[in-house]
């Protein structure tokens, strides 16, 4: 007997369309939430029971229904908020389908108030799918959604729900991407009456990120912001040396809607380029804004997904905007309490972004009879130290030099080369048998960095020349530390092969802590670390130089 077509019943239907909308309590607030944003809320409150099994309520003070609204609310396809499907384009809205209200109420005991005048209102009571009553109901006005019993007539989807804890926790990470996208609105999360979430409303993106998680990741966060043709990248990066190989927070909004974007995401850590170690992922905040018809939202069941005209350009501004982000000095680690003011570096952040450093230290290259820029001062033959604008700036001479050489041998890599210098007494070197492989291996870079090499027998090597990053450079112990380091495959996290080199070399030919250094030496290095690219972090994600700001210094002598 063939089997027999029969079309489902509304019902059931609409139970198995609500799978795609409802997956858990957390897909829950997250569509009630986003409702009451599209509503207009200004302030809204979310309550959980049972981890979202027994209640999961959401208020909010936005325009709220009349009556004729609150019923069509329930009907799958009705919606406010797009007419036909050439608004989908540039939908500023975060709902458009007209699926959450339905979806949920056909798999849960659901309750909905609302008043649009704040007078007269409406209680709807609705049990899987069916309208059960519709009643007066005396409220302010706004919207409050009730859901109780979810899946209830869908004990194998019941059945799937993990613990209270975890489906509270995934309910409040539910709420904190919608918090951090709109911190113009208060939010509030209770769960069995235990506050777990309250952020008032602010005016800076920052102030939310310090009410969600506080001062701690607040502070080790710098500023993003690129605009170039009508796309604008916005948010925030976090400082190199803070990021960690687990627990970062990654988020991207695409006009102002959370977006699962691994793409994105790895475009920005592309942008942290030679700042941070491999396998440390920093922090990232990002808000990609671009006209409405170069992306389309409407993609995804859960609108998780964004598909970009031109991805590409996308991922390169993304990059670009992240690298800018940790050029300034003011990405330099603050030391000391007062962190979160990011401008303590005016003096040496605008000689930076003009290019005139020399300016600030103008004994370099003998201008003549002009000051000298800031008095420097060795401490511990490991540090420099001198003042600026904001407060005092505090150089570690290996880190710092090791990102100078870094840039500089990048650069004669992708060129010829350096000039070395002929060793009147060549060196004879003993290596492993692997240290010769890495060698053989790697002979056109050791040679465009200086080194010139041939083998002699058996494990003997002869270096005819060698470079001179600086005076007390040993040639031969940093060689064979090199070559230990290829052979070893450190910076093996590092994809480009010319980049792991460089870092390679710039970490081993580097001015070592313990030197001591002259005045010149110091004020040499600390110049072209001014000049240097991405000047505030070294090639293991580092500080190559630390802030000491004045107002932490007043702040500690009672004097503010
Ligand atoms: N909290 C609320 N305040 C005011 N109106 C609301 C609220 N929640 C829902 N509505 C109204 O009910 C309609 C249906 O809501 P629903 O979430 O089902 O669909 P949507 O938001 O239009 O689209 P989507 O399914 O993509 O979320 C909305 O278009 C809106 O007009
Ligand atoms: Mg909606």
């Amino acid at each position: 007997m063939s089997p027999k077509i029969a079309v489902l019943a509304d019902r059931v239907a609409d139970q198995i369309a609500a799978g795609e909308v409802v997956e858990r309590p957390a897909s829950v607030v997250k569509e009630l939430v986003e409702n009451a944003l599209d509503a207009g809320a200004s302030e809204v409150r979310v309550e959980l029971e049972g981890g979202g099994r027994t209640l999961i309520r959401v208020s909010d003070d936005g325009s709220g229904m009349d009556r004729d609204d609150a019923r069509l609310a329930l009907t799958r396809h009705a919606t406010s908020k797009i007419t036909d499907a050439s608004d989908l384009i540039g939908v500023a809205t975060f709902g458009f389908r007209g699926e959450a209200l339905p979806s949920i109420a056909a798999v849960s005991r659901f309750e909905l108030e609302t008043s649009a005048d704040g007078r007269t209102g409406t209680r709807l009571r609705v049990s899987g799918g069916k309208v059960e009553g519709i009643e007066d109901a005396v409220r302010r006005q706004g919207t409050t959604v009730a859901v109780r019993a979810l899946f209830f007539n869908l004990p194998a989807r019941r059945k799937f729900l993990r613990a209270p804890a975890t489906e509270t926790r995934a309910a409040v990470e539910a709420l904190t991407v919608l918090a951090l996208a709109r911190p113009d609105v208060a939010f509030t999360l209770s769960s069995d009456a235990r506050a777990l979430l309250d952020v008032p409303r602010v005016d800076r993106r920052i102030d939310r990120v310090h009410g969600l998680w506080g001062r701690e990741l607040a502070d080790t966060l710098l500023p993003v912001e690129l605009r170039e043709a009508a796309l604008e990248v916005t948010g925030f990066a976090q400082r190199p040396s803070q990021a960690k190989p687990a627990g970062r927070k990654g988020y991207v909004f695409v006009r102002g809607r959370p977006i699962k974007d691994p793409f994105i995401l790895r475009a920005a850590e592309a942008g942290y380029r030679s700042t941070v170690a491999p396998g440390d992922r920093p922090s990232l905040l990002l808000f990609v804004d671009l006209p409405g018809d170069a992306v389309d939202v409407n993609v995804h069941p859960a609108k998780l997904e964004a598909r970009f005209r031109d991805k590409f350009f996308v991922e390169q501004m993304v990059q670009e905007a992240v690298r800018r982000a940790l050029v300034p000095l003011e990405a330099a680690a603050p030391i000391g309490g007062s962190g979160g003011d990011m401008g303590p570096w005016q003096g040496i952040g605008g000689a930076l972004g003009g290019g005139v450093p020399l300016e600030l230290f103008p004994g370099n290259g003998g201008a003549a009879g002009a000051t000298r820029g800031p008095e420097l001062l060795q401490v511990f033959d490991s540090y420099i130290l001198f003042q600026t604008d904001g407060g005092v700036a505090i150089v570690d001479q290996h880190s710092a030099h090791e990102r100078v050489l870094y840039e500089g041998v990048l650069h004669q890599l992708q060129g010829d080369g350096a000039p070395a210098q002929r060793l009147l007494l060549p060196l004879t070197l003993d290596f492993t048998p692997p240290e010769l492989e890495a060698i053989d291996e790697h002979r056109e870079l050791l040679r465009r960095v200086g080194f010139e090499l041939e083998a002699l027998s058996g494990r003997s090597v002869i270096v005819s020349t060698a470079p001179n990053p600086h005076p007390r450079f040993e040639a031969a112990r940093c060689l064979q530390e090199l070559v230990a380091d290829l052979a070893g495959g450190r910076f093996g996290g590092w994809a480009n092969r010319l980049e792991r080199f460089a870092a390679t070399y710039a970490c081993r030919a580097a001015i070592k802590a313990g030197h001591h250094l002259d005045p010149d030496e110091m004020r040499e290095l600390v110049v072209r670390l001014l000049t240097a690219t991405l000047p505030a972090h070294d090639v293991h994600g580092r500080p190559t130089i630390v802030q000491l700001p004045r107002a932490e210094l007043e702040r500690r002598f009672g004097r503010s």
